[in-house]
């Protein structure tokens, strides 16, 4: 089990982000506090508190854990405790006037943390701070849901954060269980501004009926389901090619006369360079004399072969379950 070493924790907010975070952080040996500052009646907050504690209990069952020894997340209510805390994170609606509120209303509990870090799925560390004046550095930390379950997330810090309290978060975040990466303050960061895309698209399918809205969902379960665990869109992109890529994306764009389909301008310059991806050993990777790609390819055919077994076996337990109820 990973150790946080009961690295103290508060969070704004008791929706699905704070309530998964809260779960997260404890069951991974944090001493969590949630702060739920909307003003709500006394039964309501009751059953808020009881949700948290179930919602701790039903996951540590899931994954298997065991949460004696574990401190189960407390919540505070709109309560603030007279507490330092080494992070402060806000799980807060995505509207920048109900955020700013809650981190003045956090006062001082803010300044004495290391960060305040906000779980915003798109607003940059500029918008999150705009006209205000924060004592703490602001970091936004784009978990996805839930977060006990996966491991990714993106960070952003500012310039002006210390470098010893950059690797002290990213330490803290790898230490409960969780893959961090870096980005820079780009609106939607990585995850959501590619999930725009992909999400806007399969809509835009729907709406011209190309195809029924549950093959449109298999496209994903069924098709990018069985490749993409295992394998990066730009390793797909070099291993598909990328002059594919090139020629199909302007004959795509041509034909739908859809000039934002075009592929961008890094792929033109490859593709004038010749470097078409892994038949050419270079592509938006560089794979030197072939010999790991080699060897790479041979693992992850053997990694889609199990993950094919596992997703076959969940298809086989849907159709039971379809045929049971029909
Ligand atoms: N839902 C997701 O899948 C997801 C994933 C990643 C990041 N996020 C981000 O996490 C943040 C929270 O999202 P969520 O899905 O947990 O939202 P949510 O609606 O489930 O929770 C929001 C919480 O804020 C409270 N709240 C509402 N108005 C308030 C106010 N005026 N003052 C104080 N508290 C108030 C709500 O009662 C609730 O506890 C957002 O910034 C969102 O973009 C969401």
């Amino acid at each position: 089990m990973q150790d946080a070493g009961n690295t103290a924790v508060a969070i704004l907010g008791i929706g699905r982000m704070a309530t998964g975070l809260a779960v997260d952080l404890a069951l991974n040996g944090c001493s969590v506090d949630v702060i739920d500052i909307k003003p709500r009646e006394t039964s309501e907050r009751l059953v808020k508190a009881d949700e948290l504690q179930a919602e701790f209990v039903v996951s540590a069952n899931k994954l298997g854990r065991d949460t004696a020894g574990l401190m189960a997340p407390v919540y505070c209510g709109a309560d603030i405790p007279d507490k330092n805390y080494t992070y402060v994170f806000e799980a807060l609606p995505e509207e920048i006037p109900v955020k700013q509120a809650a981190y003045a209303a956090m006062g001082e509990t803010i300044a004495n943390a290391t960060a305040l870090c906000s779980m915003t799925s798109t607003f940059t560390v500029e918008e999150l701070t705009a006209g205000i004046n924060l004592a703490a550095d602001m970091v936004v930390t784009h978990f996805m849901n839930p977060p006990w379950l996966i491991p990714f997330l993106e960070v952003v810090t500012p310039d002006s954060m210390k470098t010893e309290n950059v690797e002290t978060l990213f330490g803290f975040l790898r230490q409960t269980g969780h893959m961090p990466i870096r980005c820079k303050s780009s609106p939607g960061f990585v995850i959501s501004r590619l999930q725009v895309g992909l999400m806007n698209e399969a809509v835009r399918l729907m709406e011209e009926g190309v195809a029924s809205p549950e093959d449109i969902d298999k496209a994903i379960t069924h098709g990018w389901g069985y490749r993409f665990p295992v394998m990066g869109i730009l390793e797909f992109i070099d291993a598909g090619g990328l002059d594919i890529l090139h020629h199909g994306g302007q004959s795509v764009a041509r034909a739908l006369g859809r000039p934002d389909l075009n592929s961008p301008t890094l792929i033109g310059q490859k593709y004038a360079e010749g470097a078409y991806g892994t038949k050419t050993l270079r592509g938006l990777f560089d794979y030197g004399d072939g010999t790991a790609l080699a060897k790479r390819e041979v693992i992850r055919l053997d990694q889609q072969v199990r993950l094919k077994s596992l997703l076959d076996q969940f298809q086989a337990e849907e159709d039971a379950r379809t045929e049971a109820g029909s």
